[in-house]
């Protein structure tokens, strides 16, 4: 994407998909979070507009700070409808849903999504990104793409480790089955205690206390308790909306779930949360 060109983008991104399509210096056009309306109507408005060479869509395939899963079969409908190119950075979809492969092949929709990118240091547990689609354009990325030709490539090691992660998550469902089950289980033990764990779909269990210095205080007191889950707060957040993002993992067994749980609730019962 250029200078002629416009990108849209849904307004919950990542930080990484905002920066990319600044650096492209297209036109960016932000449409409310999954919102297929707003998404029609302003690729309807851009395409008609007639000002651009190429009109993109871009998401997030699995949404980082609050886990639901993007509408791609409603996108993908809206990018025939109007010509657009389909981008989908899958950083927390792979390893998590399609059988691992992804949000784009969890709907079916592999031969109909242009680009599908994605990282190798989340579930791959590795570093490293991927990006995946036509072979003409892989090519032709490899020959354009300024961050991939002007920098180091991974090291062996790193790309021997990504390999065999990637033949264990084909060869062995259970980590992915183990993986949804501690994030049914957490995300269960959560509500049932009174917390806003959000609209997630997925493993991502967000707990949502509001104000941004009690998420902070939260956050402390609970690794102070043995519990390492992050606060994540305005601007990566909107204002107002400061939440624990916590990130269940296939190797957490039932026992340290349920010692999270017990330290939720005592947490949360002395700060007068629950
Ligand atoms: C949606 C999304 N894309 C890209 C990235 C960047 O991944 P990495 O740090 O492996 O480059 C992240 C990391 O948080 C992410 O959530």
């Amino acid at each position: 994407m250029d200078q002629h060109d416009a990108i849209l983008s849904d307004e919950l991104n990542h930080a990484s998909i905002i920066d990319g399509c600044r650096l492209s210096r297209a036109k960016v056009i932000r449409f409310k979070h999954s919102d297929m309306n707003d998404l029609r109507q302003q690729a309807k408005d851009a395409k008609e507009s007639g000002q651009y060479h190429k009109i993109m869509v871009i998401t997030d395939g699995v949404f980082s700070m609050d886990g639901d899963i993007a509408k791609l079969p409603e996108i993908v409908k809206i990018a025939e409808e109007f010509d657009l190119i389909t981008y989908v950075d899958d950083a927390h979809g792979s390893g998590v849903l399609g059988a691992g492969a992804g949000t784009v092949k969890h709907f079916g929709l592999s031969d109909r999504i242009d680009f599908q990118i994605g990282t190798l240091s989340k579930a791959i547990g590795v570093v490293g990104g991927y990006v995946a689609g036509k072979k003409q354009l892989i090519e032709w990325l490899k020959l354009r793409s300024r961050p991939f030709l002007f920098s180091t490539s991974l090291p062996p090691a790193a790309i021997a480790s990504c390999s065999a992660s990637v033949d264990i998550l084909m060869n062995d469902k259970e980590l992915i089955e183990k993986l949804w089950e501690n994030g049914n289980d957490l995300k269960n033990g959560l509500s049932r205690l009174g917390y806003d764990v959000g609209q997630s779909e997925t493993p991502i269990t967000p707990c949502i206390i509001g104000d941004e210095v009690t998420t902070q205080q939260f956050s402390k007191r609970l690794y102070e308790e043995g519990v390492y889950a992050k606060a994540i707060l305005f601007p990566t957040v909107p204002k107002g909306t400061g939440r624990i993002r916590n990130m269940p993992t296939a190797a957490h067994t039932k026992e340290m779930l349920d010692q999270v749980i017990s330290v939720y609730e005592k947490v949360g019962k002395e700060m007068n949360l629950i």
